[in-house]
């Protein structure tokens, strides 16, 4: 009893004591804590009501949260000036249907300026010709933010120079280099000796003005016969008479130079009027930090850079330039990304037509150039959610099958490519094996082999789809295109 008394005394005195200094030192860390975490908040607010002002570890925390951009640059717009006398007489044969053989279709039937001055509509290819009955093979690309396309060329920028070296003598050279890999992020690749610049999926024309005399004369498209053909509706039209004053009488009597005159033309309307590169996207105000992304346009736009998961950005370029020139969302290189083939070309009827790209059939000069067969221009991604079709050949008319081909082509082919009647898988059946080593195999997503984790799950694709729609124009003008 005494011990008990004793003991439960004992226990008394120190279950007063102990609980009191700990209580005290209790509150005295719960205020410390609470000071700090006060602070800390009151930082975080402050960070998240201004976002500018994050410190660099903060920014990727704030991004997530605010979905502005801590880190707002200047970007360097295309002037914006009255377009010249020149410009304008473009912009009405641009639009003039008369100047095709069948009476019915102008550049803009094709490159729609309702769509970024792409195709008008789903078609894997566009009908042409004299009795617009003619399908091309290839869809028509965007013609908006050509105007600061090089003219093709194979290895790092050439020097100026007196004698520079033939293409055939530069795609020998370039033989015996490695193959380099890209990263996304910040900078473009460093120079690799790889075919880049020019214009057409395949780069055959080097300036808006040889390539506006491309589609004059494709038979499959505005399909005139030839350059005489040409001038004469040029003249029935009275184009003759509105270039006289910019270039004197020689464009009424010469036939060769009204042609010639009138492509300079259509080319200046492209690169002069601005509805060709508006760059007023979310995307453009979001880099100048005047819009906040959604949660899965953030997520989208990470996903994109991430050079372990979309790994979009490195040659789909997403970053302004040293200069401050907004991105193009292309490195203007060229790839061969093995695309399924397209069973609803009427070309492909023709079990043995292949679209091989840089080295034919539309290409002849490097044609011999057999480590370029199957690769194509990396297409610009502004817009791209209004394109009706994608790839060189048309063959996906949306954006979760674009998504699914990228992520699924070596992890399970099977999704990606038909199965021939045995039940195998025809990965690449687009292109003759002889050239499969050409394809990227090195770039992620497509650094994996069959049964390994795909890069990305179903809602990465959704959120990469999510940002690829804040590259379209018109968001901070509310113009369309
Ligand atoms: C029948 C449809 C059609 C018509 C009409 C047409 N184009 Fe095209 N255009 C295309 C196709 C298809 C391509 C891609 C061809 C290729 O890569 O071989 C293309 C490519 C281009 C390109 C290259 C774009 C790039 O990203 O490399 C330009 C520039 C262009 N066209 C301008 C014009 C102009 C100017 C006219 C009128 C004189 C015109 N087009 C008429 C279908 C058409
Ligand atoms: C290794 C370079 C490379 C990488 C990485 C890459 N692309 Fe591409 N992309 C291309 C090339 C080249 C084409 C055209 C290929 C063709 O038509 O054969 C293309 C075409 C496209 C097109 C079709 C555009 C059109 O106008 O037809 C879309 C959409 C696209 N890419 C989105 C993406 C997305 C999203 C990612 C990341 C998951 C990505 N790309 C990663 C090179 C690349």
């Amino acid at each position: 009893m005494m011990l008990e008394a004793v003991a439960g005394k004992t226990g008394l005195a120190a279950t007063q004591s102990r609980p009191h200094a700990a209580r005290r030192l209790v509150t005295g860390f719960g205020a410390a804590l609470a000071a700090i975490a006060g602070v800390l908040l009151a930082a975080l607010l402050f960070v998240l009501a201004r976002p500018t002002s994050a410190p660099a570890a903060l920014v990727p925390l704030v991004e997530t949260l605010t979905g502005a951009n801590p880190r707002p640059v200047t970007l360097l717009m295309p002037p914006d000036q009255p377009m010249s006398a020149l410009a304008r007489i473009g912009e009405r044969m641009f639009h003039d249907p008369s100047l095709s053989a069948s009476g019915r279709q102008s550049c803009a039937s094709c490159h729609s300026p309702e769509r970024s001055y792409g195709p008008p509509d789903a078609r894997s290819a566009e009908l042409g010709g004299p009795d617009m009955k003619s399908e091309g093979f290839r869809p028509p690309p965007s013609l908006a933010y050509l105007y600061r396309q090089a003219i093709f060329s194979i290895g790092p920028a050439a020097e100026e120079n007196d004698a520079p070296p033939s293409l055939s003598q530069l795609a020998q050279q370039a033989q015996n280099t490695t193959r380099a890999t890209k990263s996304a992020g910040t900078t473009p690749a460093a120079p690799a000796i790889v075919p880049q610049g020019g214009l057409f999926w395949d780069g055959r024309a080097d300036t808006l003005m040889d390539q506006a005399k491309g589609p004059m004369m494709n038979p499959a498209e505005m399909a005139n016969k030839d350059v005489l053909e040409v001038a004469r509706k040029l003249r029935l039209a009275g184009y003759d008479r509105q270039l006289e004053p910019l270039f004197g009488p020689v464009v009424v009597s010469d036939p060769y130079m009204l042609f010639d005159e009138a492509m300079s033309a259509v080319s200046r309307y492209q690169i002069e009027d601005p509805a060709f590169h508006h760059f007023d996207s979310k995307y453009d105000a979001w880099l100048q930090g005047k819009a906040r992304l959604t949660r899965a346009e953030m997520r989208g736009m990470k996903l994109f850079n991430d050079p372990l998961k979309g790994d979009c950005a490195a040659c789909h370029l997403s970053q302004p330039t040293a200069d401050g020139l907004p991105p193009l969302f292309t490195d203007t290189e060229y790839e061969a990304l093995g695309v399924p083939r397209n069973p609803g070309l009427v070309a492909n009827r023709d079990a043995g037509f292949h679209d091989l790209g840089l080295c034919g059939p539309l290409r002849t000069d490097l044609s011999k150039q057999t480590q370029y067969c199957g690769m194509f221009l990396t297409p610009t991604l502004r817009n791209v959610a209004r394109r009706g079709v994608y790839f060189h050949n048309g063959v996906y008319h949306d954006l979760h099958d674009v998504m699914r081909f990228y992520n699924f082509r070596d992890t399970e082919p099977g999704r990606v490519y038909p199965h021939d009647a045995r039940g195998r898988v025809m990965k690449y059946d687009d292109l003759p094996r002889p050239y499969w080593a050409n394809i990227d195999v090195a770039d992620a997503p497509f650094d994996r082999k069959a049964g390994d984790k795909p890069a990305l799950t179903d809602r990465d694709m959704e959120d990469i789809i999510a940002f690829l729609g804040t590259l379209d124009d018109g968001y901070t003008s509310g113009s369309r295109q």
